[in-house]
């Protein structure tokens, strides 16, 4: 159904899973879709191709070249905001035929060294995808041993957490940690490195980010704000990158969770109405494209369709969201 899409020619992130989420969200011509997690566009080009109309969205305020060049391209059916897709059913006039995130950062945030993402860059301490709030460094030499801990093993599943923080608290005892290179040579030296494993700052660094940009509650948030903003029949896909990511995407689409409701337009009957039908199998990328596109590996693809049944209010009971704070 893809057209060949010219952002992988020109942009510098490429889409996983294309093909994959068009045909999920199966966008008619003229149909209204929201891609909260707009990076270099490369979703919402193939979905204009398509036919479709475009609401981007994006935090981070780099991705406005990409933006312009498509409202350029696409003047009448594509449109640009910035903010937190937490909030898209605010940012965007409902109701809309589908919602796409691609959870997680884009290659062009990885690359810049002065973002601070990456622990092969030297770079600031920041990973703030909005560039305000919280930095990296704030949590690492603000947070007290017992927090740095539990928060590297609740959004990082990092084993060694309480040997990182405790060497983290010593260094900063001299002087505070400053730069990702800096942190990644702490974390290496603390716990050492094995041949053929990922560098071992790998799992502080996402759980650093994933603190920094709220990215669970985003996540949450996001999805009962899709839940808000679609039409009967509408659809949503989400592209998560971690384990941790797709189980609340799972437990969220569970028919199981939740009680019982009755259907909007309907007298009252014992009739249980799930506000999420259709729910595909998780998908993951082809061999041919992790090859192509290695950051492919990690991707999983859920979606569904949303029923009659009138939204939910935000509940985090049963969706195994991470927790650092107060956490054991
Ligand atoms: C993996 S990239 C998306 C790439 C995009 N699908 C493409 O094809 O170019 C993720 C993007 O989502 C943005 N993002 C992450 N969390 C966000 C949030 N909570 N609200 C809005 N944008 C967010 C990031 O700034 C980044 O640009």
């Amino acid at each position: 159904m893809a057209k060949p899409v010219q952002s992988e020619q020109v942009a510098p992130h490429v889409p996983v899973l294309l093909a994959e989420v068009l045909s999920a969200l199966a966008p008619l011509e003229g149909a209204r879709i929201v891609d909260g997690t707009f990076g270099a566009g490369g979703y919402s080009r193939a979905l204009l191709e398509a036919g479709a109309a475009v609401i981007g969205i994006d935090r981070d305020p780099n991705v406005k070249p990409f933006a312009d060049a498509l409202a350029a391209e696409f003047p009448s059916r594509f449109s640009f905001v910035a903010g937190a897709f937490a909030e898209l059913d605010q940012l965007a006039a409902g109701p809309v035929d589908g919602v796409v995130l691609d959870i997680g950062v884009s290659s062009m945030q990885l690359d810049e060294a002065d973002r601070g993402f990456s622990f092969m860059r030297e770079g600031p301490l920041d990973m703030r995808m909005a560039g305000e709030g919280e930095s990296a460094a704030d949590l690492v030499n603000g947070l007290e041993e017992s927090e740095l801990a539990n928060l590297l093993f609740a959004y990082g599943e990092e084993r060694k957490s309480r040997r990182i923080a405790h060497s983290i608290v010593a260094a900063r005892a001299a002087q505070p940690i400053a730069t990702t290179t800096e942190l990644a040579k702490l974390i290496e030296k603390s716990i050492g490195r094995k041949p053929g494993d990922a560098h071992p700052a790998t799992r502080s660094f996402q759980a650093l980010r994933i603190a920094v940009n709220d990215e669970f509650g985003q996540l949450v948030e996001g999805l009962f704000a899709s839940e808000r903003l679609l039409a009967e029949g509408g659809r949503l896909a989400v592209v998560t990158f971690h384990s941790l990511e797709d189980r609340i995407v799972k437990r969220f689409f569970d028919p199981d969770k939740g009680a019982p409701l009755q259907w909007r337009h309907l007298p009252q009957t014992d009739t249980e109405a799930h506000r999420w039908v259709d729910v595909a199998k998780g998908t993951k990328a082809s061999s041919t494209e992790v090859a192509r596109n290695p950051r492919a590996r990690s991707a999983m693809l859920r979606s569904a369709r949303r029923s009659v049944a009138p939204a939910r209010p935000i509940d985090l009971a049963g969706l195994g969201v991470p927790r650092f704070r107060g956490a054991a």
